[in-house]
């Protein structure tokens, strides 16, 4: 559709419009650009601009035009340069020619800024309420699972023996603080572009105060350039959606180890794992694995979105379009990823008793013994030398820590009795005695449920 040419002679090649067009990925936000149009005529009536007849009858036929997109009368036609120019088509093909009193005091690019902004405040919400689903969603699981014993990792080697809850609850506040970020992120944007127009702002009595308060927004942006050439706001959301995506990955990472048949300590529940085409007995973790590719996705979103703009000179340039796309996806992706795990984490059967027999005398216990000796005066450094003799003896007797006893401990220097020890060796006493703020005593555990559930 060549519109806009009064200047030229020529139309635009067919070939320039179809690169050109931006309308299949916009009409994503189609509902927010009429609410922007309407709130538009709306003030533009009010100020004077137009006469009250006139914008009355402006947002009847943009509501009119939201209807029949809404029930399907009309599809955009996809010739159409962008959203913008095919609502306003629209509007003129209804009211006749006071359609095109409509873009009076404003241009394309403060309308797409709006547009974006709008998109963006509801797209946070849901993001919102997806990380609180899978924040209670965790929260469930450390109130009912939370007392089983495992082994916590660094390195992938077994270092201490954990709570559930524990290891759950690390996986927890990176979430909450995801949270906090998308939540600082629209306070951020939360800010009307309408009326910068190009970006210069306009010689029309606008009142670009009412235009926001019509859309919901918390404030006008202030610089009518900053207004329609930033997308710092579009790269923060997919910076969190990245970072969030992060912390997604390496919770489907551990589900992918936990459900082999090596670790065998969690089953994928039925409704969210997959079987292969070729060996009937598998029960494959293919929702884990598609958050954690999908992680890399969003990331390559995000540096889409940073590369475009830095070396654009201000204000508006049309690089600019391309940002949808990747915004676009970054969001939905992050969005089914969260929904994907609350469903896996909820679902999920947890082997209660996996630990329980094989913790006993591991060498995973070999800390406690050390901060005995510690306790007792033996400076830490020494206490370690000792316990790792004793560990190495181990190993060369074909056992773990239970070959210990209080005279053989005596024999490398480790003074201990039998109750001492085989308090040291019991994993759960191991877990229990850990109380310091943010260890894995379950008491402290209970301290970070509470937290959780009341900041909500
Ligand atoms: N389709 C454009 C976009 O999405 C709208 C703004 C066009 N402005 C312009 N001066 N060409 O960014």
């Amino acid at each position: 559709m060549s519109r806009l040419r009064g200047r030229f002679s020529a139309p635009t090649s067919e070939e320039m419009q179809r690169f050109s067009s931006s309308l299949k990925v916009d009409l994503e936000m189609a509902g927010e650009d009429i609410e922007g149009s309407i709130a538009h005529a709306t003030m533009l009536g009010e100020v004077g601009v137009l006469s009250a007849g006139e914008a009355a009858e402006l947002v009847a036929g943009l509501s009119a035009v939201a209807a029949d997109l809404a029930s399907g009368a009309w599809r955009p036609d996809e010739a159409e340069e962008d959203i913008h120019m095919a609502i306003e088509a629209r509007l003129t093909a209804k009211i006749g020619e006071l359609g095109g009193k409509l873009h009076t005091a404003r241009s394309r690019n403060d309308q797409v800024a709006t547009d974006l902004r709008l998109w963006l405040k509801r797209r946070l919400a849901d993001l919102d309420l997806a990380l609180g689903g899978l924040i209670e969603a965790l929260l469930a699981r450390v109130k009912n699972d939370g007392r089983v014993l495992m082994a916590g990792y660094t390195h992938l080697q077994r270092g201490q023996p954990i709570w559930l809850g524990h290891h759950l609850l690390a996986h927890t506040w990176p979430l909450v603080r995801d949270r906090q970020r998308f939540a600082g992120a629209l306070g951020r944007l939360d800010a009307c572009p309408l009326g910068a127009c190009a970006m210069a702002g306009t010689a029309h009595p606008i009142d670009r105060q009412r235009t926001a308060a019509l859309l919901g927004f918390a404030t006008v942006s202030e610089n009518a350039m900053d207004a329609v050439a930033a997308r710092d706001h579009v790269q923060e959301v997919a910076a969190a959606c990245a970072i969030c995506m992060t912390h997604l990955s390496r919770m489907a990472e551990e589900l992918v180890i936990w459900s082999s048949a090596e670790v065998a300590f969690v089953q994928l529940g039925e409704t969210y794992a997959t079987g292969s085409s070729i060996m009937p007995q598998k029960r494959n973790p293919d929702a884990a694995e598609l958050v954690r590719g999908k992680a890399g996705r969003v990331y390559g979103d995000l540096q889409a979105l940073l590369t475009m703009v830095k070396a654009q000179p201000l204000a508006y340039n049309r690089d600019l379009q391309e940002d949808r796309e990747a915004l676009f996806d970054a969001v939905h992706t992050t969005l089914a990823c969260l929904r994907i795990s609350t469903g896996m984490w909820s679902t999920l059967e947890i082997d209660s008793d996996r630990f329980v027999g094989e913790m006993v005398g591991d060498f995973s216990l070999a800390t406690e013994l050390a901060d005995l000796m510690a306790a007792k005066g033996v400076p830490f450094r020494q206490a370690h030398e000792t316990v790792g003799e004793i560990v190495r003896w181990c190993e060369e007797e074909g056992g773990n820590l239970s070959l210990l006893t209080a005279e053989s401990a005596a024999r490398f220097g480790l003074e201990i009795t039998a109750e001492e020890l085989a308090d040291c060796l019991d994993p759960e006493a191991a877990a229990q005695r850990r109380t310091s703020h943010g260890g894995t005593a379950w008491s402290e555990i209970q301290r970070q449920v509470e937290l959780l559930s009341s900041s909500d």
